[in-house]
């Protein structure tokens, strides 16, 4: 019966090379389990999606993020298991877009959901791929990451364009209408972007097969040695496997802000991360793994749909109620003459 009914399906959807599903907000708030455990607050704001269980400290070793979650702020549920009701709960955060006004006075920049999924609260929307964006039918194979794999992509401390050359996949596109998708650039837009500046982080792709981590987050992974991922650009010796690529999308509404009167005088744009960068070149976000067993492997081994019709999904209203509390307790939406922890503009 089953096989009849997979078997149909597979006539009408093909198998696709990614996985592609929205999540809500969990919280935003200034901890970084990943760049600084232990450390509350954190040097600079973030806003967090995923499963519940996000924390202060997300040591591997104590915090298995499978089994601390009851929910997840993400579409697909799959993972859940019923016996202690753990959810399938990866972290993913990126920094946070503020404004700043003429008067020197900052205001958070909301977020906006995409098409199809308006109602989800703030967020993103993430991609698992296993080729590139627009390739319909499967080609390649990629290997899951293993449990406790956790990763960084970007440099909080670039400022310029050669260095952001180094992470040449963290880019923005500024949206004309909600179906823009270029032209991608490495530094923030210089003109008001009518339907909001889409921020993508795509996450290195080759993986040296042996460490989940590493001291800088970093050194375990790396991009193709040459051409992208969606290219098919080949993995460096030092870094062999072909993991999936992750990509976030964050479209920040910036509607509010785009009247040009309001915009510096100097013809500068008015965007600044909350990590004080207002070039653009720091964009970075970060991944903690969290799928249960080897259920993304088998995701991606074929039986991937942007529909999905093997994962188990929620409603927007129940992602929508997965948050973490606040653990920092900090001003982060009026009107703030300080970006959240007197980060200096730069
Ligand atoms: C966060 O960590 C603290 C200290 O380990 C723990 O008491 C608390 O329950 C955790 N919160 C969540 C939401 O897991
Ligand atoms: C600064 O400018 C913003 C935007 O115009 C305005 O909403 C805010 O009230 C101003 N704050 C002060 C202290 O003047």
């Amino acid at each position: 019966m089953k096989g009849v009914f997979v078997a149909a399906l597979g006539l009408l959807v093909p198998t696709n090379a990614l996985l592609r599903f929205g999540c809500a907000k969990s919280s935003i708030q200034r901890l970084d389990p990943l760049v600084n455990p232990g450390q509350s607050p954190s040097p600079h704001l973030h806003q967090i999606i995923g499963g519940n269980s996000f924390n202060i400290s997300m040591d591997p070793a104590t915090h298995d993020l499978v089994k601390q979650s009851t929910c997840t702020s993400c579409q697909f549920t799959e993972d859940l298991v019923d016996t202690d009701h753990s959810f399938h709960s990866s972290n993913y955060w990126t920094a946070v877009l503020y404004f700043k006004a003429k008067n020197g006075t900052f205001k958070r920049v909301p977020q906006r959901a995409q098409q199809g999924i308006e109602s989800t609260q703030g967020g993103m929307m993430v991609y698992y791929m296993s080729d590139a964006l627009f390739d319909q039918a499967q080609k390649s194979k990629v290997t899951a990451f293993k449990p406790g794999f956790r990763m960084l992509v970007g440099n909080v401390n670039y400022n310029n364009r050669e260095e952001a050359r180094n992470f040449r996949q963290l880019t923005y596109i500024c949206m004309q209408n909600e179906g823009t998708r270029e032209p991608e650039t490495i530094n923030f837009p210089d003109k008001p972007c009518p339907a909001g500046i889409m921020a993508n982080h795509r996450f290195p792709t080759c993986w040296d097969g042996v460490n989940v981590d590493s001291p800088n987050h970093q050194d375990h992974v790396a991009y193709p040695e040459s051409g992208t991922f969606e290219s098919g650009g080949p993995c460096p010796k030092t870094h062999p496997v072909r993991l999936p690529q992750i990509l976030l999308e964050t479209v920040w509404d910036t509607k509010a802000f785009n009247n040009k009167a309001d915009w510096p005088s100097d013809g500068s744009q008015p965007f600044v991360w909350s990590s004080g960068d207002s070039t653009g070149y720091s964009s970075h976000a970060d991944y903690l793994f969290g799928w249960k067993d080897d259920s993304l492997q088998k995701h991606l081994d074929g039986h991937t749909y942007v529909s999905a019709p093997t994962l188990k999904t929620q409603s927007i209203a129940q992602q929508n109620k997965c948050t973490v509390k606040d653990m920092v307790g900090e001003d982060y939406d009026s009107w703030l003459k300080a970006l959240p922890g007197n980060v200096m503009v730069r």
